[in-house]
């Protein structure tokens, strides 16, 4: 039997349900959001790879350095026999960590997306004989429960997407993978440092319109899912930095006044000339506060 498993652990249903509750909530509230775990259909991640490898942005080749440089002293801390990473992707900077664990029975990748999940998986498992993956779809911001797989655990969450959740959403989850961790378990937490609002900006705005690309994408999954009628043309995408809160906005704003048909959820958006939509937030840290932030959650 092959050792790549992939385990759907909500039925196709929930997700679509998830889906018509928040798009329901995000477009009759104000302001306008739409969270951003629903960029990632097959188009999405792959916009998203593009990104990783954008001239402007930094955060995937800052992570991989990091993670090239210092896997063996994070294996040797953990000595794990099974990887979680939550947001997995393209599991790609996992590679270094996977090479250092040299104790390593499972890996354990939980993505919303199946695709990113597959072509990972059976990269992994061509790449690695001898490696179980155990893939789980899965949305980490909802109740999750893991295979029983050999401890310890590392329990990996890379690529700042921490940064995604807002600070309710971000304690919430703290303290639930909190309650997956046995003793002995470890956490390996990725996040991005505040820096010049230049840099971040060009960051999430880059020259070739990529980020641009991947942004109006949740329109294209919105228009698929649930019948709406959103023209991407008719929206251009804007970065903001927020310095109040430290953190990033993708927004999409409405070019002109103008009415989206969602028949699905039987509703009419009305957008006005210049409204935003707010796509996604990405939180940035300083360092003294990712420590703060964890042990007020009882990490330490
Ligand atoms: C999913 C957290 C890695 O917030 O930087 C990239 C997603 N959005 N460009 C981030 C993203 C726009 C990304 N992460």
């Amino acid at each position: 039997m092959s050792p790549f498993h992939l385990t759907r652990t909500l039925p196709e249903d929930t997700t679509d349900a998830a889906l018509r509750s928040d798009v329901q909530e995000g477009l009759t509230g104000s302001p306008k959001t739409l969270p951003p775990k629903w960029f990632y259909d097959a188009r999405g991640s792959e916009l998203f790879e593009e990104i990783t490898a954008l001239p402007e942005y930094y955060p995937t080749r800052a992570e991989r350095e990091i993670l090239r440089a210092r896997s063996e002293e994070i294996a040797d801390a953990s000595g794990a026999r099974t990887l979680v990473e939550l947001g997995s992707g393209s599991s790609e900077k996992t590679r270094h960590l996977i090479d250092a664990l040299t104790g390593l029975h499972t890996y354990v990748p939980v993505d919303v997306s199946e695709s990113a999940l597959t072509l990972a998986g059976e990269a992994l498992v061509a790449e690695r004989p001898g490696l179980e993956v155990h893939a789980l779809i899965a949305d980490f911001t909802a109740p999750m429960t893991l295979p029983r797989t050999p401890g310890p655990r590392l329990v990996a969450f890379l690529g700042g997407t921490i940064g995604n959740l807002l600070p309710a959403e971000r304690a919430a989850f703290l303290a639930a993978v909190r309650t997956l961790l046995a003793p002995g378990d470890t956490l390996l937490l990725g996040t991005d440092l505040v820096k010049d609002e230049e840099v971040l900006v060009r960051a999430y705005d880059d020259a070739a319109g990529v980020t641009a690309a991947f942004d109006k994408n949740v329109l294209t999954v919105v228009n698929r899912e649930l019948g709406a009628d959103f023209d991407p043309d008719a929206f251009r995408h804007v970065a903001v930095w927020d310095a109040e809160h430290e953190w990033i906005e993708m927004r999409l704003r409405s070019r002109t006044a103008q009415t989206v048909k969602i028949p699905a959820l039987g509703l009419a958006v009305d957008f006005a000339a210049g409204e935003d939509l707010r796509t996604e937030v990405s939180a940035k840290f300083r360092k003294e506060e990712c420590a703060g932030n964890c042990r007020l959650r009882g990490w330490s």
